[in-house]
């Protein structure tokens, strides 16, 4: 019946997830998928999370069905957490992670633009962003990112290739941190990237995922708020897998600012109709710890607090690795990852040498040369630059 079907190219994040875990070594390290460990290469329960988990179980909370829409308190915390204290909600969605965000805003789009519009993506950009939009029948292009080296951003280059699109496009930009290579418009450019947005009828997807990894959590909403205050129409979709620590739980939220009440309306009964039909509900759980550390002064102060140490102890993980791997002999060559935000970076390495990386080293990064630096710690960095050097030579 279904061996008519194409097999679709597999994702090489979780492909690398997989060839991971299927690794018998004992001394391999994990530089594919996102996700931020700590010293002891353990992905944290964060201090909050677990007082969040022990209120639930010592409070005996039941888990009934909720509304389709999830839970209004997250979606109110989180909306005040992005665009301030005493801000209008938007309307919203309470949604399975970062990645159901923009499955569900992706669909609403092509409901109401149809999908011949063009979306835009970086170049490059998170490989789960074009599946997602095509599989929502959108026509998917790229707009220019990285300036030649691969290294830095292209101010120009983004800016003249968003200016080309069709009005009525959609431009999928990511809120900071970004995703796969680590580099960032800076506070100076975004103000003229919202205008180009603007002047040209364009429509502004923004993808957040890691709030609180790149300058600080207020400084990595800037962007947030500067597209929502201009007015450009915008969809927004925020995870909490990272900045919680809870991958999987699955807990996200799509919003939509700007809309009056009409409009509001049906977006709200497009969004509970197309959860309805993929999954019903959103999961309760890592919906109800969030809201309990975002309602609780205390807890959310010690949230922030902890994000924070995270974001500081990867940015001592980048200096550390370029000053290993120029130690290692590599001199500069891979200094911009000391300069880059966030997880990740592009580390310039070939398909070649990241198989020889897995093969001889039992380190295993993306294809695409993309390598998660919150894998690293004190116990692996220096295998790590060592291997690295040692690929790069011959
Ligand atoms: C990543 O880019 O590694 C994360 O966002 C996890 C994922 O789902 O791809």
């Amino acid at each position: 019946l279904f061996g008519t079907l194409d097999a679709p190219e597999p994702d090489e994040i979780l492909r690398s997830n997989q060839a991971f875990a299927a690794d018998p070594r004992a001394h391999k390290v994990n530089l594919g998928i996102g996700m931020y460990y700590d010293a002891n290469g353990r992905v944290p329960l964060m201090r909050a999370v677990s007082e969040a988990q022990r209120r639930i179980v010592d409070g005996g909370v039941p888990w009934p069905y909720g509304p389709a829409l999830g839970s209004e308190t997250l979606r109110a915390h989180l909306a005040a957490l992005v665009f301030g204290e005493g801000t209008p909600v938007p309307v919203s969605a309470q949604t399975l992670g970062g990645t159901g965000a923009l499955g569900m805003g992706a669909t609403l789009l092509a409901e109401a633009i149809g999908p011949d519009a063009v979306v835009a993506l970086s170049t490059p950009s998170w490989p789960n962003h074009a599946p997602i939009f095509a599989r929502a029948g959108f026509t998917i292009r790229g707009y220019r990112y990285l300036d030649d080296a691969g290294t830095a951003f292209d101010r120009e280059g983004m800016l003249a290739d968003l200016a080309a699109l069709p009005r009525g496009s959609v431009v999928v930009l990511h809120a900071g941190c970004h995703n796969p290579t680590g580099v960032d418009p800076a506070p100076e450019d975004w103000p003229a990237i919202v205008e180009i947005l603007r002047a040209h009828g364009l429509i502004a997807f923004v993808d957040a995922a890691y709030l609180g990894f790149g300058a600080g959590w207020s400084q990595d909403c800037a962007p947030i708020r500067l597209v929502r205050d201009s007015g450009v129409a915008m969809l927004f979709s925020l995870s909490c897998s990272k900045s919680f620590s809870l991958y999987g739980e699955r807990t996200g939220c799509l919003m939509i600012p700007h809309q009056d009440d009409a409009a509001a309306r049906g977006i709200a009964a497009h969004a509970a109709a197309y959860a309805r039909t993929q999954y019903s509900i959103p999961p309760g759980h890592g919906a109800r710890i969030v809201e309990i550390i975002l309602g609780d002064e205390a807890l959310r102060a010690d949230w922030l607090a902890e994000l924070e140490t995270m974001r500081g102890r990867i940015i001592d993980l980048r200096h550390a690795l370029v000053s290993t791997l120029a130690a290692e002999g590599m001199g500069d060559r891979m200094g911009h990852l000391g300069r880059q935000h966030g997880l990740f970076s592009q580390s310039g390495l070939t398909r070649a040498q990241v198989a020889r990386l897995a093969a001889e080293h039992a380190i295993h990064a993306i294809p695409d040369g993309r390598i998660c630096i919150a894998a690293l710690n004190e116990g692996n960095l220096g295998h790590v630059a060592r291997a690295t050097a040692e690929v790069c030579r011959h």
